[in-house]
């Protein structure tokens, strides 16, 4: 698999490359994620991640860079200290809280599987291993899979493909490559809204998306959790979930 055009490199943020004394924290995302965290065809940072942190920094006086790095390494980019936080629809699983803390839960997902629209192929299918099945590497859907389908011997290993980022899964579904894709729903509604790909059901996951923090970082989990107290109280909340047509 290749990697991400975007990753690991710097971009343009709406704010501020500042001279004031405010602090500045990193702010590690996907920049393949959309709706919640993409570089636009401008190099520019968007989404409702990112709107979201932009907006507590706001409020709560502090800058934001946003700084893409690759997925499947960002939990370590984030304990090196290269980013301060992982905002980017990260979910709260009991594994990643031994490697860092996170914030109150801000949004709730489960997981889709899509397929070609040639396809005859059903979740019923997906359930009983009938096919390659492609997920990005490190992610919840990946995880399912290799839970409920490859420890369980329903499929051989080699039928869970991987990628860096979705949208190559997406371009190997609609090339026939692999038959299923799973991914969250949001997300997943994005990379197959322009391609001969369509759900053919949800995995009842109840996922929640939270910020992710160094563990040593309780000052910078206090303000995150702050931040969304406010975020949530505001019209803005509703305004921004709108704006990425979000439920
Ligand atoms: N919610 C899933 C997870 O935490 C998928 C997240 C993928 N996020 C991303 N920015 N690529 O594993």
């Amino acid at each position: 698999t290749q990697s991400t055009n975007t990753a690991d490199k710097s971009v343009k943020s709406a704010d501020n490359a500042s001279t004031d004394q405010k602090k500045t924290y990193i702010v590690g995302i996907d920049g393949e994620y959309p709706p919640y965290s993409f570089i636009d065809k401008n190099g520019t940072a968007q989404g409702f991640d990112v709107e979201s942190i932009q907006w507590i920094g706001n409020k709560l006086g502090f800058n934001v860079k946003i700084q893409p790095i690759a997925w499947d390494g960002i939990i370590p980019a984030l304990n090196a200290k290269k980013i301060d936080m992982v905002y980017s629809g990260m979910t709260i699983t009991d594994e990643r809280k031994q490697q860092v803390n996170f914030s109150k839960p801000y949004y709730k997902v489960n997981q889709s599987v899509a397929v070609h629209n040639d396809s005859t192929l059903t979740l019923d299918d997906f359930k009983a291993g009938k096919g390659k099945i492609g997920a990005q590497r490190g992610t919840t859907g990946a995880f399912w899979v290799e839970e409920n389908l490859v420890n369980k011997s329903v499929i051989q290993a080699d039928q869970l493909v991987t990628y860096d980022n979705f949208p190559l899964a997406a371009t190997d579904l609609q090339n026939k490559r692999i038959d299923f894709a799973i991914y969250d729903r949001p997300p997943m509604l994005d990379a197959i809204a322009d391609k001969p790909l369509h759900l053919v059901g949800e995995i009842d996951t109840g996922e929640e998306y939270g910020v992710a923090i160094r563990k040593d970082d309780t000052e910078l989990l206090n303000t995150i959790n702050k931040g969304l107290d406010l975020l949530h109280e505001s019209p803005d909340w509703a305004a921004l979930k709108k704006k990425y047509k979000m439920e």
